[in-house]
């Protein structure tokens, strides 16, 4: 009889044992830094760096939770585009603590000042492409769940620890503090860019930080994104992406690290 009420609770420990971590040990109480990223090349170069203690799949996303630089992270790409990202981005605030969050990637500089390999940092994020299509065409309005206009604001102590990592890593010259426009479209249209800059006053253009900005203030979780020049979204938008993108990927990640090692 004994030997079957051991038996009994290996089973329910071993159960118990398989269901947290099958879950995505949604126990976890440490309070981590969240680095999400839409793409493998925006974030290969911090995972070789990070020492990934677990990974949880979930739903498709894989949450690699670990450190990096001495710091608890969970690094996650969340894919391409504002759907993928916002629930990526949810996701990751619905299983961790997340004290605040870091977007590293490549965007399409904006005007003349953002050259390919520059960097911006987000002071503020805008949805380029939300509003209602009139007879007359598509008319730009405020997303309803913002009080800013539309704007949705970075972190300004994450915005200076982010600038001054990318002064030190790529020059003063080449970084950018400012808004980023962010929208379902990968722009390649001299000029559309145009009047992203006169509309907007956008520095760069990508397709997620708006949408991971407004998860983070519904969160209340700080953040800020962190972009580097992969092309200039004109007419060679295309062949340029494809020639930088890696390297502006990797400098992206760069300031991330460096981020990292400076946070308090
Ligand atoms: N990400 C990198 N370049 C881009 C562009 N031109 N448009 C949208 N997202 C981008």
């Amino acid at each position: 009889m004994k030997k079957v009420f051991l038996l009994l609770a290996v089973l329910i420990c071993l159960f118990a044992f398989q269901s947290t971590f099958a879950q995505g040990n949604t126990a976890e109480t440490v309070s981590r830094i969240g680095i999400v990223s839409a793409m493998d090349t925006e974030i290969d170069l911090i995972l070789a760096n990070a020492d990934i203690e677990y990974e949880d799949h979930v739903g498709g996303i894989v949450f690699n939770v670990g450190t990096l630089c001495g710091k608890n992270v969970v690094i996650v790409k969340a894919g391409i585009g504002k759907v993928l990202s916002a629930a990526g981005t949810a996701a990751l605030f619905n299983r961790y603590d997340i004290s605040s969050l870091i977007f590293t990637g490549v965007a399409g500089g904006v005007g003349d000042e953002t050259k390919v390999l520059d960097m911006v940092i987000a002071t503020d994020l805008v949805q380029h492409d939300y509003g209602t299509i009139q007879n007359e065409g598509f008319v730009w309005t405020s997303t309803h769940d913002n009080t800013n206009g539309g704007y949705y604001s970075c972190d300004e102590s994450l915005v200076n620890l982010a600038y001054d990592a990318a002064v030190d890593t790529v020059g003063a010259d080449h970084v950018f503090k400012g808004t980023i426009a962010s929208g379902d479209q990968f722009v390649a249209s001299a000029a559309y860019v145009k009047t992203l800059q006169e509309k907007f006053d956008a520095l760069a253009c990508e397709m997620e930080g708006a949408s991971v900005a407004a998860v983070c203030e519904q969160y209340s979780v700080p953040f800020v994104v962190i972009r580097s020049m992969s092309d200039k979204a004109d007419g060679d938008a295309r062949e340029t992406y494809d020639n930088f993108v890696d390297m502006a990927a990797d400098h992206s990640c760069t300031i991330v690290m460096k981020m990292l090692e400076n946070m308090k």
